[in-house]
Parts: structure tokens; sequence; C-alpha cells
């Protein structure tokens, strides 16, 4: 065997002989990392092998599409329905944002599964502190503390166990790679062979993976590619609930989101998520609208705020939170041409509440109102939610899952829903709460704030 030292970028996997500031590949800065590596002689040889086994597919059980129910409904939905024995997925997330807490808690109801919860960041004692703060985790759930992965798959492998939980990926190490813990090549090794022991014992593992501060699953992308699925834990630290995303999953849709609020005893489901966005919704204000998003297949109302202000002489700023910045300028210009309402000389910031962050572009028209409810100073009555997307020439346009939106708001008790005309043919009678379209932003607008544009 000879050795050969290469770096690594630890962003895309990128591999060269030579180190460089920035990655070719991903284009990431001073990514690169040096990782010695051995080489196999003659690897490349082409030798008499056995052949790979071929099958029907008639011949092959149909049991993969037997999913395991976690229990909690939030995950099994962004799971896909539960979990695929045999898959391997990843839990990503910024340090404390609860990954351990979700994995220990989710074992609860999988008792029957036998699962094994593997720690390398925690101390046994440490481990049963938590649950003993959680309550309800079972006293015979199966605790390793163990950083070699050799030895982790082995105690998996002999077990009757169904599922397995590694915490974390960044902390167990393989013994055939002479890295660190946590570097690149630790990280796709441990993660190959939990792979490797996943789809030849059938045992559904689960990784958790701490994220870098670019956001990024740490060490890095290549896991992205390896797993089955790929969860993201996220949430802010100043708020309390914390939000579960599919960001891949072979065994799903990638569009479904959980929502959890982080409390005293742990992880608690919350499956109405509209009533903690409004929950601190007080008396009318100028700058504020509500409207009606779609995150996955579920409608959540949620409050947006705007403050228009005086720039002064400095150069005027646009700060949006919670949706993409370049949207907000387009908002902002579309209300400059089509309006004839100037922000030139305005600074404009956009918040969504409880810090959530929303791509669905049916907040548009909500957004707007909220701006120039803000510059007139004129409030919006609270009893109304907005939906709309806005199109470049100022008309409001068509969106989908309406009537999901609809349903949402009069459940919440809302008395009048602004809408894009196109969309409310067929509801004529159908709601007890006002549905009212609207073409134009203009028209939105006068209803709203009750002044003609
Ligand atoms: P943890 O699951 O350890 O995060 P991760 O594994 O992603 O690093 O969560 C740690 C945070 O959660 C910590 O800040 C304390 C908080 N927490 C609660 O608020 N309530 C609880 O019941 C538990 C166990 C943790
Ligand atoms: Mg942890």
């Amino acid at each position: 065997m000879k050795s050969k030292t290469v770096y690594t970028c630890s962003e895309c996997g990128h591999r060269q002989a030579k180190w460089s500031g920035k990655c070719p590949q991903c284009g990431a800065w001073s990514s690169f990392t040096e990782e010695v590596i051995e080489q196999k002689k003659g690897s490349l040889k082409l030798t008499k092998k056995a052949g790979a086994e071929m099958v029907k597919l008639s011949d092959v059980s149909a049991e993969a599409e037997y999913r395991m129910k976690t229990g909690i409904g939030e995950l099994d939905r962004v799971l896909g329905g539960g979990i695929i024995p045999g898959s391997l997925m990843l839990v990503g997330g910024d340090p404390g944002i609860g990954k351990s807490t979700l994995m220990l808690q989710m074992c609860r109801k999988l008792m029957s599964f036998d699962p094994i919860y593997c720690t390398g960041e925690e101390s046994l004692q440490q481990i049963k502190y938590r649950s003993l703060r959680l309550g309800e985790i079972p006293d015979d759930l199966l605790v390793i503390a163990e950083t070699n992965i050799e030895r982790i798959i082995e105690s998996i492998r002999q077990s009757n166990s169904r599922i397995a939980i590694i915490d974390s990926i960044q902390s167990v190490y393989s013994e055939v790679v002479e890295s660190t813990p946590g570097s690149v090549s630790q990280v796709r090794e441990c993660a190959s062979m939990l792979m490797t022991t996943a789809k030849k014992y059938n045992k559904a593992i689960f990784v958790i993976g701490h994220v870098t501060k670019e956001g990024m699953i740490a060490g890095p992308k290549i896991l992205e590619h390896m797993v089955d699925t790929v969860l993201q834990f996220e949430g802010e630290k100043t708020y309390t609930y914390r939000i579960l995303r599919a960001l891949k999953n072979r065994y799903g849709s990638t569009n479904e989101i959980g929502i959890f609020d982080m409390a005293e005893k742990g992880l608690r489901e919350l499956k109405n998520p509209s009533e903690l966005f409004l929950a601190d919704r007080k008396t009318e204000e100028a700058g504020v609208s509500i409207v009606a998003a779609i995150e996955g297949s579920r409608p959540i109302l949620l409050e947006v705020q705007a403050l228009v202000s005086s720039s002064g002489y400095s150069q005027s700023q646009r700060t949006a939170n919670g949706i993409d910045n370049k949207r907000l300028q387009m908002i902002v210009a579309v209300l400059e041409k089509r309006l004839g309402i100037q922000f030139s000389q305005n600074d404009v910031f956009v918040n969504l509440a409880g810090g959530v962050y929303m791509s669905d572009p049916s907040v548009d028209l909500g957004i707007a109102a909220a701006l120039v409810s803000s510059a007139k100073d004129i409030s919006i009555n609270t009893d109304t939610v907005i939906i709309g997307e806005i199109g470049l020439t100022g008309e409001v346009r068509s969106i989908s899952q309406l009537e999901q939106r609809i349903k949402e708001a009069e459940k919440l008790g809302f008395k009048r829903i602004l809408v894009p005309k196109s969309g409310i043919k067929n509801l004529s009678g159908k709601y007890k709460i006002k549905v009212v379209g609207v073409e134009r932003i203009m028209e939105a607008l006068s209803i709203l704030l009750n002044e003609s544009f």
C-alpha cells in the first residue's frame, strides 16, 4: 500500500493534488483540508471475479413499501408516512436545535422495533439525565456510547434492532481511515459503511449531522448524495418552535414540513401552526397584514409586518426577513411604477412573524398591502386575510390550493379573504367567510385601505 496526500474540499468533496484557496468545482473559499489516503496497488487491473447475483423483479419481496410509524405525526409526514426499513436518513441542523431530543423522543413509540441509540457526543449518564427530563423514554431502550464505527456496526448487525440512531456522524471514526473524526474522508467512509449496513441487513439508520455556519449539512454535501433521506431541523434561537423539512426523500415528497415546539419536556407537535404564528396579534396597526401561505400540503396563516420610514440623507435600504430580498425589491418596483407610490426616499423593512421563511409567492399581495399601509399610515382590518401573487404589470395572479387557504382562514375565524379573481368562479355561497376576488393590486388596496389608488 502506498499513501498519498490529497486536498479535499469540505463542501463538495472535490479532490485535487494541490491546495488552493477556492474550490474549482463548487466555488467555496478556504474549504480544502489535507488528507492522507492509502492506495491499493494494482487496484485498477481487471481481475476475474464472481458476477453479481441477478434476480427477477417478481422474486423481490415488496416489504420495502412497509413503513414503521414513529407515532410522531409531524415526523411521519415529513418522512413520507413513516420509516422505510433499510433506509439511511440524515438529520441535519445547528448544534442545540434539538436533533438528539427528536431522535430520543422518536424511540418512545418505536420500541417494538428495538431501536438502538448510539452516542458519540454524550456519555451514557448524560443520555440518562436527558431521558429523565423528557420523561416517557422507555427503560429498555438500548444505548451505546461509542465512537468506533466498526464496533457500532457490529453491535447493530448482531442485534434484533430494526432501527439505529447514530449521534453524530461527526463524532464517529473508522479504523481504515487515518484522518480525525469529522474530517471529510471519515464522514464519507463512516456514512458509506452505515449505508451498506442499512441495505444489507435491512435496518433503518438515522444519522445526525451538524450543520456548518453556511447552513450546509457538514461533512459535507457528499453525504446528501449518499443517503436516502435528508431531514433538516431548523429554528431560530429566540423562538421555541422548530421546523423539520425533507431536503431530499427517495420515499416521499420534499414539500412537507413538520412543526414542533421545544418545551420544558422536549418537543411537542404543533398540529395547528397558524395559531402559533398569529398568537401575538395585537390591535390594528398600520403596516400589518395577514397572509395564507402553503408549506408542503398545509396552509399556514401568518402576520406580515412592514415598515416604511424616511431614509434621511443616507442611501435607502430594502430589508426582508422571511422572504427573498429580490422579491421585496420587485414588489416595491411594481408599487412605484404601477401605482405611483414612491419609496426612493424611504427605507423599507419587511418581516414575517415568528422568523419563518416563506418561498410561496402568494404572500406578495399581503406584503404590498402592508407596505402601502405603513407608507400611508392606514391600518388594514385585522379580520382580513390577503392572498395573491403579484405580476410585473400590477395584476394579481392566481395561486395554487386556493380553497385550502380559504378553509384555514375561515377555521381561524377571519371574516374576509382577498383572493385572485380568477380563482373564485365556483366558490359563491360555499363559505361563510366573505371571499373577495381582485384582479389588480390597485383594486385590492382600495378595498383594504378605503382609499382610491
Ligand atoms: P439537543 O437535542 O441536545 O440539540 P442537538 O442534538 O441538535 O444539538 O437540544 C438541546 C437544546 O434543547 C438545549 O438548548 C436545551 C433544549 N431542551 C429543551 O428546551 N427541553 C428539553 O426537554 C430538552 C431535552 C432540551
Ligand atoms: Mg445532540
